[in-house]
């Protein structure tokens, strides 16, 4: 069986991250967003995946084999020439399902989550339905695709990014789908279209037959900087039971007050101490005295004595010269911060 995964998208508020590297390739306690839902997909049966890309295509040729390898999937990129939009995504990579009469799995590729995939396929050919969106439940539901289901989980409306008087429901769109093979002709050829805002309410105003099915466990999109920064915490917290037994997946220690995940080669020198949860990526140097409080430091980055670093992503490469407070910043891939320089976002 065979599943896409929509990873095309520019991801323009986890920016700066992602001026450098694309959203699923972003790590997630050290290891790319990609290898988690490789890993979720193999985990349900799902041995084939197609990766829809178009934004820094680049990336995911030369990084996306290995992932694979490891997760024991094997892969293909569906390769998008300008974007598409998530509809558009699904519609480039219908040539890799042509021959399939069984449905076909789409996953957002901006979400970690233990979705239970068998079930939502079970549910899917027991309705025989056009299409199955899964759905999680949300208590502010203002900044997601809101999805109205009737008792029987038949979808009867969606409004993205309600307004409070549209929260009639908390349902949420939660980016994993079944399709039925007729879907693609249910896309039409040509201009970019989103799957959420378009192509599902004209399923419906046709008369499709569309369900949605809530998952009650892990899931978290990580689009902007804040869940970002969650999703590696929980993880970290072994808050997603399925990711704590993955192959070559994060482990940490306690260390003083707090939880530290460090990847190979990175040293810190005597006298670091580590409060609340702190991933740092491999290859990174942190100097004496240091104090690093609930902070992602991403790999080859160099922070040198005496730094106090709190509530801060510290982007690839980064250069913080001695005695420097940086406090609740994002700071870019290669940043430079000179020295007793005092940073609060
Ligand atoms: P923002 O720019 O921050 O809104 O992020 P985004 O561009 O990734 O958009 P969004 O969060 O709505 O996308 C949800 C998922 O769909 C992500 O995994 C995206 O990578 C993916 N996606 C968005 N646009 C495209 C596209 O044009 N093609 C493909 N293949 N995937 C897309």
């Amino acid at each position: 069986m065979k599943a896409l995964v929509l990873a095309g998208g520019e991801g323009l508020r986890l920016r700066p991250f992602t001026l450098t590297t694309p959203k699923s390739m972003l790590p997630v306690a050290n290891i790319p967003l990609l290898y988690y839902q490789f890993s979720i997909l193999k985990k349900h049966g799902i041995n084939e995946v197609v990766v829809g890309v178009g934004y820094k295509a680049e990336y995911f040729r030369q990084f996306t084999g290995p992932l694979a390898r490891k997760a024991g999937v094997k892969v293909y990129l569906s390769v998008e020439d300008k974007p598409l939009g998530t509809g558009g995504g699904l519609r480039n990579a219908c040539g890799f399902f042509r021959n399939a009469d069984e449905p076909l799995v789409v996953v957002n590729g901006d979400i970690i989550t233990d979705f239970d995939l068998g079930r939502i396929l079970a549910f899917h050919k027991e309705r025989n339905a056009c299409a199955t969106i899964g759905l999680v439940k949300v208590s502010d539901p203002s900044a997601y695709g809101l999805v109205i289901t009737d008792a029987r989980m038949k979808i009867g409306k969606f409004v993205e990014k309600p307004k409070p008087e549209e929260m009639v429901a908390d349902t949420i769109n939660a980016g994993v789908y079944v399709f039925s093979p007729g879907i693609f002709d249910a896309i039409g050829p040509d201009n970019p279209v989103s799957l959420e805002r378009f192509v599902f309410p004209h399923l419906l105003e046709k008369g499709m037959s569309l369900n949605g099915y809530i998952h009650s466990g892990y899931w978290i999109d990580i689009g902007l900087i804040d869940k970002y920064r969650q999703a590696n915490f929980d993880i970290l917290d072994g808050k997603v039971r399925f990711f704590e037994t993955l192959e070559g997946g994060p482990t940490c220690e306690k260390r003083g007050e707090g939880k530290l995940l460090a990847g190979r080669k990175t040293v810190l020198k005597e006298g670091v101490r580590i409060r609340g949860r702190v991933i740092i990526g491999e290859n990174c140097f942190i100097g004496k005295d240091c104090i690093l409080e609930d902070s992602i430091i991403f790999s080859d980055s160099v922070i040198r004595d005496r730094c106090v670093v709190s509530g801060s992503i510290i982007g690839k490469g980064a250069l913080i010269e001695n005695d420097c407070v940086i406090d609740s910043m994002t700071l870019a891939d290669k940043s430079l911060i000179l020295c007793f320089s005092r940073r609060r976002g």
